[in-house]
């Protein structure tokens, strides 16, 4: 196994960060101690927080030891207490919480006394906190309640009192205590280092060694079982999913190993997964040392791994290298989805990843068009000063920061980029980066070295300016080539059914292209003979439901509808929800039939979900 590095000290950004009140306080927080209980009934977190200080002993220019100051971001948390040093009991720290606002919270600022190390918070998380989810048995697969956090985007600080910035990294360790009769048959997960096995006690402790901002805090709670899948990856899962788990994921070392190979070594340590209940409102999000993935892609033919290679990738790009704020989102997700790509490349060959590229794209022209061809929402670099980021965060950062590395490939060739990429998470490894920075990084690492690349490449028609540039290469896919000629039989009225031999060896990919090529106002007649022929109401696949379904809904096609419903009632990742239910209002008296199935399905979502669709279906 690798060993494990860890810097002395965790590097802090030096650009301000709209989205947290810490840069106001002189400290930054560089340890945290954990001591928390699950309380199902209660629906709470309630224990104490210590802070270790990255400048314990800061003194003024004469020599003089003199004040700190230290703000932490709070969200919806009851304080209890707050006190100077490592325990609950230690003497009381003068502090002030702030005006509340409805996205960033509360600051807690604190003065602390000359050679402060510490800070101690007792404190109890809300029953709404919005980065949780307490789950009834009966939205599991199981007989026992779950519990998990979703910390990204500022989230983290309604379940922890914290430095919610993504320039600010701590490592941690923490004693989680599981509270009720059924206890001893849950087990609690971190971003850290892991249980396998349940305690009969209901008590874990965890450790995070690797300092890491506080998007990337992460607990679950459940009735979970492990499977090993090699000697540094495996999967967690309800016992009843596990074993269809592990026959999903089974190319997991896979996907680290060739990873690896692309962009160095892995820096920490296990590469696990936990596969959550479908409540999840993302598709997988990026826990260090334990990936959070939706069971939607569990659809039994490994078709939809691509994302577990996502997530992956973020162990180098977002977790090593990390968006100095929200502003600079894309240089998490571009550079992840172009290392994803890469990965599945891998493993399963260009003509697989060129499927993915192709649909990336699709979703990326859909994008512009739903936001306008000139709007800044489209523009790499974000400005979400005074909005929630959680609005402002959307496929651009992904799709169009994808292209510009393609771009970028194709105008230097790929071993040259990727020697770039390989040097710039090296370089930049536990530290935060911003927009400004990499650019400046590029031009002298890369673009200065050849003239008129930087003409060629136009940054700032990429960075700050709208839509897709000119020079961006356009995917083709040999796969969907076969498929726009199925399409073009279709369209000549060639029966469904005459169809089937052809299409026998498809992918969910194939498919869901096919269902995009679609005329979108096919009648519900035709759509009757594609279900006849092809079975797509029965689909276990969710990409592929989720590009029926819209097509069902637009011709009345009925015979979707209770798979729909089904659908909406179990599935809470937004990326889905979100298309369909406005497919579903854009139908006749389809707001009605909306908020019929919403206020139906509405307890089964998390907060982040329901923040979205409350807007929408109000
Ligand atoms: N880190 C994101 C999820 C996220 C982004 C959560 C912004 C909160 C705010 C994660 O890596 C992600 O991108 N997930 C995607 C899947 C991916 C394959 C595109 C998702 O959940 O759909
Ligand atoms: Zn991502």
């Amino acid at each position: 196994m690798a060993p494990l590095s860890s810097p002395v000290h965790p590097a802090t950004s030096l650009v301000s960060d709209p989205h947290s009140y810490a840069g106001q306080g002189s400290q930054r927080v560089r340890h945290l101690r954990l001591h928390l209980a699950v309380d199902f009934v209660q629906r709470t977190l309630a224990g104490t927080a210590t802070w270790l200080l990255a400048e314990p002993t800061a003194t003024a220019t004469a020599g003089q030891p003199r004040e700190t100051s230290l703000v932490l971001d709070t969200r919806d948390l009851l304080l209890e207490s707050v006190s100077l040093g490592e325990a609950a009991d230690g003497p009381a720290a003068a502090y002030t919480l702030g005006e509340v606002d409805a996205v960033l919270g509360q600051a807690l600022r604190m003065q602390l006394p000359a050679g402060t190390a510490a800070v101690t918070i007792r404190y109890r998380t809300a029953p709404s906190a919005a980065a949780l989810q307490w789950l009834e048995p009966a939205q599991t697969a199981g007989e026992f309640p779950f519990l998990f956090t979703q910390s990204q985007a500022i989230l983290a600080r309604t379940w922890l009192p914290c430095q919610d910035s993504p320039g600010i990294r701590f490592t941690y360790d923490a004693t989680i205590e599981i509270l009720g009769p059924e206890r001893g048959q849950l087990l609690a997960l971190m971003s850290a280092e892991n249980p396998q096995h349940t305690a009969a006690d209901g008590r874990y402790q965890f450790r995070m060694g690797q300092p890491i901002p506080a998007y990337l805090m992460a607990l679950a709670v459940g009735r979970l079982d492990f499977a090993p899948l090699s000697e540094r990856t495996g999967i967690y899962a309800e016992p009843a999913t596990l074993a269809r788990a592990t026959y999903e994921f089974a190319d997991l070392e896979q996907m680290v190993a060739a990873a690896e190979q692309l962009y160095g070594a892995y820096k920490w340590g296990r590469h696990d997964l936990l596969v959550l209940p479908p409540s999840f409102p993302f598709g997988g999000m990026e826990n260090p040392r334990l990936t959070f993935v939706t069971p939607t892609i569990l659809s039994g033919d490994r078709s939809l791994t691509s994302l577990v290679a996502h997530e992956l990738a973020h162990s180098w790009s977002g977790n090593l290298v990390t968006n100095a704020t929200w502003n600079d989102f894309w240089l998490n997700e571009g550079f992840t989805v172009y290392f994803e790509r890469r990965i599945m490349a891998h493993l399963y060959g260009s003509t697989y990843a060129d499927m993915l590229q192709v649909l990336g794209e699709a979703d990326l022209h859909h994008t512009i068009g739903e936001l306008g061809a000139t709007s800044p929402a489209t523009h790499l670099q974000l400005h979400l000063a005074g909005r929630d980021p959680d609005d402002g965060l959307n496929d651009i950062a992904y799709e169009k920061g994808c292209l510009l590395l393609l771009t970028l490939e194709q105008l230097v060739g790929r071993p040259r980029l990727d020697t770039f990429i390989k040097e710039y998470f090296a370089r930049f490894s536990f530290q935060s980066m911003d927009t400004t920075t990499f650019i400046d990084y590029l031009q002298r690492e890369l673009l200065d070295s050849e003239p008129g690349l930087t003409e060629r490449l136009d940054l700032g028609a990429w960075v700050d300016g709208p839509g897709l540039p000119a020079n961006a290469p356009v995917a083709r896919s040999a796969r969907f080539e076969a498929v726009d000629a199925v399409l073009a039989q279709f369209n000549s009225r060639t029966p469904a059914a005459a169809l089937v031999p052809t299409t026998a060896e498809w992918s969910s990919h194939e498919w869901v292209h096919f269902l995009q090529g679609l005329s979108p106002t096919l009648p519900a007649a035709e759509l009757a003979a594609l279900d006849a022929a092809f079975h797509f109401t029965a689909s276990g696949n969710a990409e592929l439901l989720a590009a029926w379904f819209p097509l069902a809904l637009r011709a009345g096609y009925a015979p979707a509808d209770a798979a729909l419903t089904q659908f909406l009632l179990h599935v809470g990742r937004r990326k889905f929800l979100v298309p369909l239910y406005r497919a579903l209002l854009a139908t006749p008296n389809g707001r009605a039939r909306a908020q019929e199935i919403y206020r139906q399905a509405r307890p089964n979502y998390h907060s982040v979900a329901t923040s979205t669709l409350d807007a929408l279906l109000a």
